[in-house]
């Protein structure tokens, strides 16, 4: 198939790219660099060559993303680019509206003139907002109340696909989607060719790895009083190479008109304690850890039921620890220390 990635030289949509390339399709990646890294395309196209083509474009230039479609005979779009830190969505809420509603309706509107069928978007866990106890483990039919102007970004791009796929449907044009609603994001490439370099970075695993190379004075810990066995938070935290195959998933599932909705997560949560022991194991580096007060919206406990994606997709974690997940960090974060900037 003829992919067209945005986002394609970000964290999750670079291995993505790879895992595609590594299946046999061609890849058309756009990015805008503002958070995205050329060294990561580059890298691609090593690994592609002429099966990867990557062009420097905003999401939100219609006209540039439909002729690419046209160009490159694209059969399927998966969509990465977007802003996603929730503190900063809180701050500046507009800006998140303009990177993950409006540019992805304008894709949408190139992708409609260019009459795809097929899309995987990247959504989010943070549709669901803090859900009551019994509803964790989450499953897809928990009710999406999203925290955050992030995760209502999401959640607004959800709304997009199945509005689009309702119009597209009663005009008898067959369009198909599956929005993937992605736990913790973690780990760095299996072969080590690809991975994390975030600025600003407030992610838990890079930044004790980040801690355990000097690099930083600290870690924090975020809260020791939550109702959890340790007292910290527990997150569930899922493979980028698992998360990007459950994207290759998705879209070989996609039937003519089908609109779905999968949770990625491993089904296991970690506290942040025990993320901490697996980097102290992972690394033989005894760093400084504080504690201090809780951050502010950060729900106890959030970790996925997986069973749907495992059913429907057969997809389930090759790397399913904390150990083998902060490992494979560790072994992109010791040799690039600067990230792609090295
Ligand atoms: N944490 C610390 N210290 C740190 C960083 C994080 O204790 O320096 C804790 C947090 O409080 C949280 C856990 O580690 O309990 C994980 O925090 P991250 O910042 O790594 O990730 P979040 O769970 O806050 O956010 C992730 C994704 C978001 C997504 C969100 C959904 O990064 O994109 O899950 O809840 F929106």
């Amino acid at each position: 198939m003829n992919v067209l990635v945005t986002g394609a030289a970000g964290y999750i949509g670079s291995h993505t790219c790879a895992r595609l390339l590594a299946h046999g399709h061609n890849v058309i990646g756009i990015d805008n660099l503002y958070r995205g890294h050329q060294a990561a395309a580059n890298i691609l196209r090593g690994k592609g060559g002429d099966k990867f083509t990557f062009q420097r474009a905003e999401v939100a230039d219609r006209y540039v993303v439909e002729s690419l479609l046209r160009e490159h005979r694209v059969d399927a779009i998966m969509h990465f680019a977007a802003l996603a830190y929730v503190g900063e969505s809180v701050d500046s809420p507009l800006v998140y509206y303009r990177q993950n509603v409006a540019a992805m309706n304008a894709l949408l509107e190139a992708s409609d003139a260019a009459n795809i069928q097929r899309f995987v978007f990247s959504s989010s866990c943070a549709t669901y907002g803090q859900p009551p106890e019994h509803l964790v483990p989450i499953a897809e039919n928990c009710p999406q109340d999203p925290l955050s102007p992030y995760g209502r970004t999401k959640l607004a791009g959800e709304w997009l696909l199945r509005d689009l796929a309702a119009a597209r449907a009663r005009a008898n044009r067959p369009f198909s989607f599956a929005a993937l609603r992605y736990f913790n994001v973690a780990g760095c490439a299996l072969d080590g060719s690809l991975g994390e370099d975030h600025t600003p970075e407030s992610h838990l695993i890079p930044v004790i790895l980040l801690t355990a190379l000097g690099k930083r004075e600290h870690v924090q810990i975020f809260g020791t009083d939550y109702p959890t066995p340790d007292g910290t938070c527990i997150r569930d935290y899922v493979h980028v190479d698992d998360l990007a195959d459950a994207h290759i998933s998705a879209l070989s599932a996609l039937k003519p008109g089908a609109t779905l909705a999968y949770n990625v997560g491993t089904g296991t949560g970690a506290s942040v304690r025990e993320v901490l022991d697996a980097a102290r194991r992972a690394t033989g580096i005894n760093f400084k850890v504080i504690e201090n007060p809780r951050r502010a919206g950060d729900p106890a406990r959030l970790f996925a039921d997986p069973s749907l994606i495992k059913r429907e997709l057969a997809w389930s974690p090759n790397v399913p620890s904390i150990d083998a997940i902060v490992q494979s960090a560790w072994s992109w974060f010791k040799t690039h220390p600067d990230g792609y900037a090295k």
